[in-house]
C-alpha cells in the first residue's frame, strides 16, 4: 500500500470517477493504483512518455492485481491516447508550460469538455493564464504542501461562455482568499513578484521594458497583498 503524497491525494480527490480517467507522466502510476484501488475510477489509462517510467508503472500494476483496470500506453503527452470514455486528465508534476502544450495539442479535451486536473511544479501563472485564453474555466484550486513547497492543483473545464479574467488572476486562480494554506501560498507568489519586479527596476542597463515590467509586477504583486489583507485570517 503507497502513502500517496498531498500534492497527488489532492489530484485524486479531483477526479470525477465517471468514465475513465488518464494519468498523463504516470513514471511509477502510484496515483493510477490509488485511483482503482480507492474506488474512485473503474479504469485509468497510465501513459509516460518514456520507457523506463512505463516499465516501473507496469511492474507496480502487475503486484497489485490491477493488469485488467489499468492500462499503459507509451505516449508523449495525449497523442496516442483515445479520446473515447476518457473523463478525466490528471497531468502533475510537470512545468505549467508543458502541461499547457500537451492540452493544446488535444482539441477533444475541449469538445469532450473532459474534467482537468492539473498540478504545475513550476510557472503555474504560464498555465493559468494559457486555460482562460483558450476557453477553460477553473472550477476549484487549492494548495498543497508536499514539505518543504507549496504546489496548487488546478481542476478545470472547457466551457462555451468565454472566459475573463483579471490581470493578477494568472498568479491566485481559483485559490481562496479565505484558506489558511491557499493563502500562504499566495503570499509567497505576491512576495515573488514584488522581490522580481524589484530586482527588475534595480538592474544595470535597464530597458523601458525591463522597468514597465517590474513595474507590473510589483503593482499586481501588491493586488494579491492587498487582498491577502482585506480577508485577514491571521
Ligand atoms: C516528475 S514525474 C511526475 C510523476 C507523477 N505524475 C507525479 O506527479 O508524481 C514526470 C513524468 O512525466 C513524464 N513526462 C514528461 N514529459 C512527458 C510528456 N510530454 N508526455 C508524457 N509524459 C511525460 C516523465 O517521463 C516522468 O515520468
Amino acid at each position: 500500500m503507497i502513502n500517496l503524497d498531498n500534492r497527488l491525494k489532492q489530484c485524486a480527490e479531483f477526479v470525477s470517477g465517471k468514465g475513465c480517467a488518464a494519468d498523463v507522466g504516470t513514471d511509477h502510476a502510484y496515483l493510477a493504483v490509488h485511483l482503482i484501488t480507492s474506488g474512485i475510477c473503474k479504469k485509468v489509462i497510465a501513459c509516460d512518455l518514456r520507457e523506463g517510467p512505463l516499465q516501473i508503472a507496469k511492474e507496480h500494476i502487475h503486484n497489485e492485481g490491477l493488469d485488467g483496470t489499468i492500462q499503459t500506453v507509451l505516449s508523449d503527452g495525449l497523442d496516442n491516447i483515445s479520446p473515447d470514455g476518457i473523463s478525466d486528465i490528471i497531468i502533475a508534476g510537470m512545468g505549467g508550460e508543458l502541461i499547457a502544450r500537451i492540452i493544446s495539442r488535444a482539441e477533444w479535451v475541449k469538445k469532450n469538455k473532459v474534467n482537468l486536473i492539473l498540478q504545475p511544479m513550476t510557472k503555474a501563472s504560464d498555465l493559468r493564464k494559457f486555460l482562460f485564453e483558450n476557453g477553460f474555466k477553473i472550477k476549484r484550486e487549492k494548495a498543497v504542501k508536499s514539505e518543504p513547497f507549496i504546489y496548487s492543483v488546478i481542476n478545470a473545464q472547457y466551457s462555451e461562455a468565454s472566459v475573463t479574467y483579471e490581470d493578477y488572476e494568472i498568479y491566485t486562480g481559483g485559490l481562496d482568499f479565505n484558506s489558511k494554506l491557499d493563502r500562504e501560498y499566495l503570499n509567497i507568489q505576491a512576495n515573488r513578484l514584488i522581490i522580481a519586479g524589484k530586482g527588475m527596476l534595480k538592474s544595470a542597463n535597464k530597458s523601458e521594458n525591463t522597468i514597465s515590467n517590474g513595474k507590473e509586477k510589483i503593482r499586481l504583486g501588491n493586488i494579491i497583498l492587498n487582498r491577502l489583507k482585506e480577508v485577514r485570517k491571521d
